[in-house]
């Protein structure tokens, strides 16, 4: 019979083994197996204890909607659905070093010197760290609650010690460690029993709980992906590296949408919200080289205007170059196939390179017409008009399919100034105030690039002019 009292987890994929071995089998991943205590005892052997009834209440609340923490940084509010909601948990996810501390950090002094009770619990860095960070940040006079520790007892019997905080800052779980497990911290199952714990505090006292977690590539510290399933929103802190701003994105949210971003600028004094990120993103349009097209794009509930650049190079080897940044590589290798086979424009013996301007990625259909029109005007080595937006997404066969939210989208070109958009035909937007350009296949998009007028005659919408 197989030894009880032992299992044996992947650190990378949380895979559970019943013996060790070097390499697991579940992910492939190298020396990534540890001990970890014994298993949950099945359902036959564990016997069923008596417990205490509970009440059952109705859907709806008594008291309307549960009122939000606000933190006083609208980037922040914004990606978390106006706020955090009482008794909840977040998680803030990142590659160490892109600024989650930072962040944090600013987020907890604005809401305690808006009068909420924010304690932070570093279990990184010591107090002088945390002191000297909010003293360059100008946060030094905040009233937040400090405490350097990484055991949850401790943390647990402070939090009791004193009234019970509005939001709670862990940073990070993965320094977090209970002595009822004889697993190291950074573990799986220590970082999800701490995690567990929190959110139960958060549940039991209505504190909102932010929990700090590193991404990690090697595995040998549980990432934040062995969390994400326990907590109400996922929010992850992302970064170039060499650019300046940063996205706070959610991926998860019970109390909000899901893609919404969240735009900062790393300054010497900590991080500043961007208030108009598109400006940032296209940067300076006074002189235009073939190849680039602006994207009126959408993140979350907010237009986001996106340069996409392309460079098609006749290729000096067999087999051509393919390089996406920022993009995916198969949706560009399907714009190739649709340009070639629908278009009569065979690009098989250059080297492609697409890059979306500024680190930021895509992941919406609808950037498909602004990269077939990057990559023609490269081709072509003819620059497209420099007042013009584009958006549209391109099918299998060549036809140009409306996106969503066309309305949002060209009203945000107009507010940035450009005059003309190159949509799918069949978009309408009532007084956008901007010049619409329709394209119904990629014939259509063909003639608009290589600089002869579209079959399609332009319509001009209420405000233009
Ligand atoms: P940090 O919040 O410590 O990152 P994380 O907690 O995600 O590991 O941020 C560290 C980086 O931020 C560091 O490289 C320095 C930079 N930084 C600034 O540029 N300006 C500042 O005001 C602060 C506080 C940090
Ligand atoms: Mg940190």
């Amino acid at each position: 019979m197989a030894r009880v009292g032992a299992s044996f987890a992947c650190q990378s994929c949380g895979a559970v083994h019943s013996k060790w071995s070097g390499r697991c089998e579940a992910c492939g991943g190298w020396n990534t197996i540890v001990e970890e205590g014994a298993p949950p005892l099945s359902g036959q052997s564990r016997r069923r204890a008596r417990g205490r009834p509970f009440a059952l209440e109705d859907l709806k609340s008594a008291d309307g909607d549960p009122p939000r923490r606000v933190l006083g940084i609208d980037e922040f509010d914004r990606v978390c659905g106006g706020g955090l909601v009482p008794g909840s948990a977040i998680l803030i996810g990142g590659d160490p070093g892109v600024g989650k501390s930072t962040l944090v950090l600013q987020a907890l002094a604005s809401y305690a010197k808006s009068g909420g009770r924010a304690v932070y619990i570093s279990g990184e860095e010591a107090m002088a760290q945390v002191r000297l960070r909010a003293a360059r940040m100008e946060l030094g006079d905040a009233p937040v609650a400090l405490g350097a520790a990484t055991c949850i007892e401790d943390i647990f019997t402070t939090l009791d010690d004193g009234p019970v905080p509005g939001i709670v800052a862990i940073d990070s779980i993965q320094t977090i460690w209970t002595s009822a497990l004889e697993a190291a911290p950074g573990t799986i199952a220590q970082v999800r029993t701490a995690s567990l714990d929190l959110v139960r505090y958060a549940k039991s006292t209505g504190a909102a709980i932010m929990l700090v977690g590193h991404v990690t590539k090697d595995g040998q510290i549980a990432g934040p992906k062995a969390v994400e399933h326990l907590v109400d929103a996922v929010l992850y802190f992302e970064g170039e590296r060499g650019h300046h701003f940063r996205l706070l994105r959610a991926v998860k949210n019970r109390f909000g949408a899901t893609d919404e971003i969240g735009v900062f600028e790393m300054t010497g004094q900590g991080l500043a919200q961007v208030a108009n990120p598109s400006a940032l993103f296209l940067g300076d349009r006074s002189s235009l080289s073939p190849g680039t097209a602006v994207f009126a794009g959408i993140e979350g509930t907010r237009p986001l205007l996106m340069e996409m650049q392309a460079l098609v190079a006749a290729s000096g080897y067999g087999t051509p170059r393919r390089a996406v940044v920022g993009w995916d590589t198969g949706r560009l290798a399907m714009i190739l196939a649709v340009l070639d086979a629908r278009g009569g424009v065979g690009m098989s013996g250059h080297d492609v390179y697409l890059n979306v301007a500024g680190g930021l990625r895509i992941g919406e259909p609808a950037a498909d017409l602004a990269a077939a029109a990057a990559l023609l005007s490269s081709f072509h080595g003819c620059a497209l008009p420099k007042d013009s937006v584009f958006f549209g997404e391109i099918s299998l066969s060549g036809d140009i399919r409306p996106a969503s939210q066309s309305e949002l989208r060209l009203k945000e070109a107009a507010k940035l100034g450009f005059t003309r958009a190159v949509v799918p035909a069949g978009t309408k937007a009532q007084g956008a105030g901007i010049a619409l350009e329709p394209v119904r296949d990629i014939a259509g998009l063909l003639a608009l690039v290589a600089g002869e007028r579209p079959a399609a005659p332009r319509v001009a919408m209420g405000g233009a002019r």
